[in-house]
């Protein structure tokens, strides 16, 4: 097989070369170790907590060190502990996204890094007529801002280093809105932006960076929508599988951005909506 010196040198930056091996005069993929994160450090912001937790979970699951970062010390600890418990390799760290100087400082001893995922956010569930700008200023503060801080921290290091994966939590409201949702919707949309644009500026340097694009899961971010019955009931029937996500269900997307099986990947939005967006409305005409 002949390969061209300057495609390899780039593709050896955004894949593990590792997972290629010599069978007689041929190189092979070795298919095995595609989702492998083992010798890798992973920094998950967000991770005492749903999808976060989950995302910490199975990137140690899959080898990662992690690094678990929260606002919530002792929640992030808590699962830091889990993973360890489990034969895994983590360590909690005190993290607030909006505080920049502290951002600045953490980054600073992660020049190493190979993936960060992004998952904090806030929603005020008001229509736009009635959002004070205090309220616009804390949803953009910490779902636009925040991630525009990680992902540029995180990248930094990264293009420094020639490789690495940034993955940050969109959602749906990226793309369809309802009632209630225009600033959230605005800053999903933002991340999104975002995101495709770092793809941009640092695929020539080897960083890979993705956005991934939940329906609704069951976390404590959604606990007000879970504790209204017909609320819950609604956002189910909307989903073409008919119900909720666990926050498990956003762990693959995650394991598969961060490793080698998402080495093509990047400047994607991953929706993992179990159909939603995909349905327009519930009606099943009469066939
Ligand atoms: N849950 C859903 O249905 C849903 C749907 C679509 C998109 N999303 C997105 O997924 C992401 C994760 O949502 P979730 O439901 O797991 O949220 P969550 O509220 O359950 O967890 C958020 C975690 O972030 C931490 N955190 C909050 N502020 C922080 C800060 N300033 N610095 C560091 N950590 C901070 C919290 O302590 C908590 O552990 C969000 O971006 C959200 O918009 C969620």
């Amino acid at each position: 097989m002949r390969v061209d010196p300057a495609q390899k040198q780039a593709w050896e930056r955004t894949s593990n070369s590792q997972n290629v091996f010599l069978k007689g005069s041929s190189a092979l993929f070795d298919y095995k170790k595609l989702f492998d994160l083992t010798g890798k450090k992973a920094l998950v912001v967000g991770a005492g907590s749903g999808i976060g937790e989950a995302a910490a979970l199975g990137l140690a699951a899959h080898g990662a060190h992690v690094l678990l970062g929260d606002l919530n010390i002792e929640a992030a600890q808590k699962v830091a502990d889990t993973i360890k418990s489990t034969g895994g390799s983590a360590e909690a760290i005190p993290f607030d996204m909006r505080d920049g100087d502290a951002v600045k400082k953490i980054f600073e001893g992660l020049t190493d890094l190979d993936v960060l995922v992004s998952t904090p956010a806030i929603n005020v569930r008001k229509e736009l007529l009635n959002m004070s700008e205090e309220e616009f200023d804390r949803v953009l503060t910490l779902n636009l801002k925040g991630t525009f801080r990680l992902i540029t921290a995180a990248g930094r290091n990264m293009k420094a280093r020639g490789k690495g994966s940034i993955i940050a939590f969109a959602s749906i409201r990226a793309l369809t809105v309802e009632p209630g949702q225009g600033v959230y919707a605005a800053t999903k949309a933002g991340v999104l932006q975002m995101c495709r644009t770092l793809a941009a500026e640092l695929g020539p340097h080897g960083v890979r960076v993705n956005a991934i694009g939940p329906g609704v899961v069951d976390t404590p971010l959604t606990a007000p929508i879970a504790a209204n019955k017909d609320w819950y009931g609604a956002y189910a029937a909307k989903s073409a599988l008919g119900r909720w996500a666990k926050p498990h269900e956003m762990a693959g997307a995650v394991v598969y951005l961060a490793s080698d099986a998402g080495s093509f990947a990047t400047g994607t939005l991953t929706i993992v909506d179990g159909g939603w967006t995909a349905v327009d409305g519930r009606f099943t005409p009469p066939l």
